[in-house]
């Protein structure tokens, strides 16, 4: 007989675990949560959080969205990405970026309700971590996951309570690993991986210093610099990252992976920034000092039965791209409403298998992206001339030759340009944050074909309703003249059928077929006269449907199903639809 019981038990309360727990529970769903440490994150890890998280905040709750804000860097201060010898040494170039160009931020304000931002890991955590607890969520700190056995029935796992050394054994119906790179929960489940850990060695310093004069005519997230050793081991270049404008900062300076991880003391710590601000006697207050390792590795397999990892778990890479905690709270978006549907009773068990064959995909190919994105940092410093001698002076020349009146020197200046302006694959890859189309069981396509991507898919988010990807953001109006996204009437843990003029048969079915299913189907109606009204024509335009057609939108705000038009017997072909997707 087991101590505690839970319908779902979480280890890890980091951005995957603790976004998991607040949507469980905002779906009603009872649920348990622990982290082996007294508290959430200690250190300000990850900060770039792009739309399409900002968009399952805000499907927890306008509320939880406009928090996040209150404490994030905006848009605008994010963007200058600085290349430079030091912070008071020599600018070689930048580039706008995180949607600064005024041409992408009217891709991201087209792409989506919600906004880019900078929120430091130390404050997302406790934002998430909170909904969860205050929606119903069971949270025990201090208490390590050690061991979890399965039965056909559910899983029983043992935790060890950190405070009173004694062993605690769980019951629940289903497990969630979402505790972090070094994930005990996918060993002991057998996940398969691909890559290799450790292929590169970094260290963080987090440090207080008034770096205003430096920074504030040239506002950004990140300052890249180049010195002599920036391109060993790390993440490419030197790194000096603001957490709070500007007198909170991090540093991160790589270290050569095949020999012992550095002693880094706080005279150690000290000069590494001082070199990078490139100011001797600058006055720095060390807060904390970590080394890490560079991965590059994925998992294949994301569930094992009633075992499902995410986040860090299955995706181990750099932060690069920034896409660590963004897809670790986008795989929470994406299982938390097919555990609570199956354990309402509303889909089959089967529902469960389209988690890894969504997100395995995206685990693979943001781990790719991020590692890629070191390599490409080798160009900025092969036509700086920086790798032609690991002598200081010699270094210096080639550089300095760059200022040069001379055809060649005009060459090395292009040269440098287009590899710094080639970094929009890390710093502006809104197609890697946006483009996200699964295929899976939990996707009807009806044979409808893939519409190619137009644009360079890493770099241009395209909206499309081909079931799926994303279903397209437009702005719609009420009655009152309130404005609401496409994705404000989707989501919330519901499906939505989303038709026009002439779709009454939809929204009949759909009420019919609901109550023969015991699912909730919201149902939304855009046309002129109708509750909700497309004023602009915008949504017309990028549904890809008739007025009489239909979309069925998931509660995590993909499109499963969708109709040209009106069928001659709706309702047979929603029920058909409804008991595929969700293996009834
Ligand atoms: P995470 O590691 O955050 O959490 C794991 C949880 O499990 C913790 O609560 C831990 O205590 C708990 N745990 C582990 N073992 C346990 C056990 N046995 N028992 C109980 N609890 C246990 N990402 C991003 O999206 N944008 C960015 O800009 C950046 N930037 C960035 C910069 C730097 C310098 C780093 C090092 C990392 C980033 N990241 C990032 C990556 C980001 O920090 C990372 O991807 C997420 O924290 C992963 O979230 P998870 O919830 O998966 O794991």
């Amino acid at each position: 007989m087991a101590d505690i019981a839970t319908d779902v038990l979480i280890i890890g309360t980091g951005p995957a675990g603790s976004t998991s727990a607040a949507l469980l529970s905002t779906y009603g769903i009872d649920v348990m949560v622990i982290n082996r440490y007294r508290w959430l994150a200690n250190t300000p890890r990850a900060h770039i959080t792009n739309q399409r998280t900002m968009e399952v905040l805000r499907d927890l709750g306008r509320e939880v969205e406009n928090e996040a804000y209150m404490f994030a860097m905006e848009q605008d201060l994010m963007g200058e990405n600085v290349f430079c010898t030091s912070l008071s040494g020599e600018e070689i170039g930048r580039m706008k970026s995180w949607g600064k160009h005024p041409l992408s931020r009217a891709e991201h304000q087209m792409s989506s309700p919600s906004l880019m931002n900078d929120l430091p890991q130390t404050m997302m955590e406790p934002l998430l971590f909170k909904t969860a607890c205050s929606r119903g969520a069971q949270a025990r700190m201090s208490t390590e996951y050690l061991s979890h056995v399965q039965d056909k029935d559910g899983v029983t796992t043992t935790c060890l309570d950190r405070l009173t050394g004694q062993q605690l054994t769980v019951r629940s119906k289903y497990l969630i690993g979402a505790d972090g790179g070094n994930s005990k929960v996918a060993e002991h489940a057998g996940l398969k991986f691909e890559g290799k850990m450790g292929v590169g060695g970094s260290m963080n310093i987090l440090f207080k210093a008034d770096l205003s004069r430096h920074v504030a005519h040239r506002p950004s997230v990140l300052y890249w610099v180049v010195q002599p050793g920036a391109d060993v081991g790390g993440i490419g270049m030197g790194l000096v990252r603001a957490v709070r404008p500007w007198n909170e900062w991090l540093i991160v300076w790589g270290y050569d992976i095949n020999q012992p991880a550095p002693k880094v003391d706080g005279t150690f710590a000290t000069k590494v920034v001082r070199d990078l601000v490139g100011d001797p006697d600058l006055e720095v207050e060390i807060q904390s000092v970590t080394t890490w390792t560079v991965n590059n590795m994925y998992a294949t397999t994301t569930q094992n039965g009633r075992v499902f990892c995410m986040g860090d778990a299955i995706h181990r890479h750099p932060p690069s791209n920034g896409l660590g905690s963004n897809t670790s709270i986008q795989d929470a978006f994406n299982l938390a409403w097919k555990l609570a549907f199956v354990l309402k009773g509303t889909a089959g068990p089967e529902l469960l298998d389209s988690y890894q064959q969504e997100r395995a995909p995206v685990a693979r190919q943001i781990v790719t992206r991020a590692n890629k994105s070191i390599e490409e940092f080798g160009p900025i410093f092969k036509a700086l001339g920086l790798l032609d001698s690991i002598d200081p002076v010699k270094m210096q020349q080639n550089m300095d030759a760059r200022c040069n009146d001379t055809t060649a020197a005009e060459e090395q200046r292009r040269r440098i340009r287009d590899s710094i302006a080639a970094k929009v694959y890390e710093f502006d890859a809104h197609g890697v944050e946006m483009n996200q189309r699964y295929a899976s069981g939990a996707i009807v396509t009806n044979g409808q074909e893939e519409p190619a991507f137009e644009r360079d898919a890493e770099l241009h988010h395209q909206q499309t309703s081909w079931p799926g990807a994303r279903v397209p953001h437009a702005w719609v109006f009420g009655p009152h003249g309130e404005k609401v996204s496409i994705l404000d009437l989707t989501g919330k843990g519901r499906m939505t059928v989303l038709t026009g003029i002439g779709g009454q048969g939809w929204a009949d079915a759909a009420r019919k077929v609901g109550k023969e299913l015991n699912l909730d189907i919201h149902v939304v109606t855009i046309g002129p006269r109708q509750h909700w009204q497309d004023f602009t024509g915008d949504w017309a335009r990028l549904r890809e449907v008739r007025d009489s057609g239909a979309l069925l939108v998931r509660p995590d705000h993909h499109v499963c199903w969708r109709s040209q038009t009106i069928a001659a017997e709706p309702e047979v072909e929603l029920r058909r639809a409804l008991k595929s997707i969700l293996a009834l």
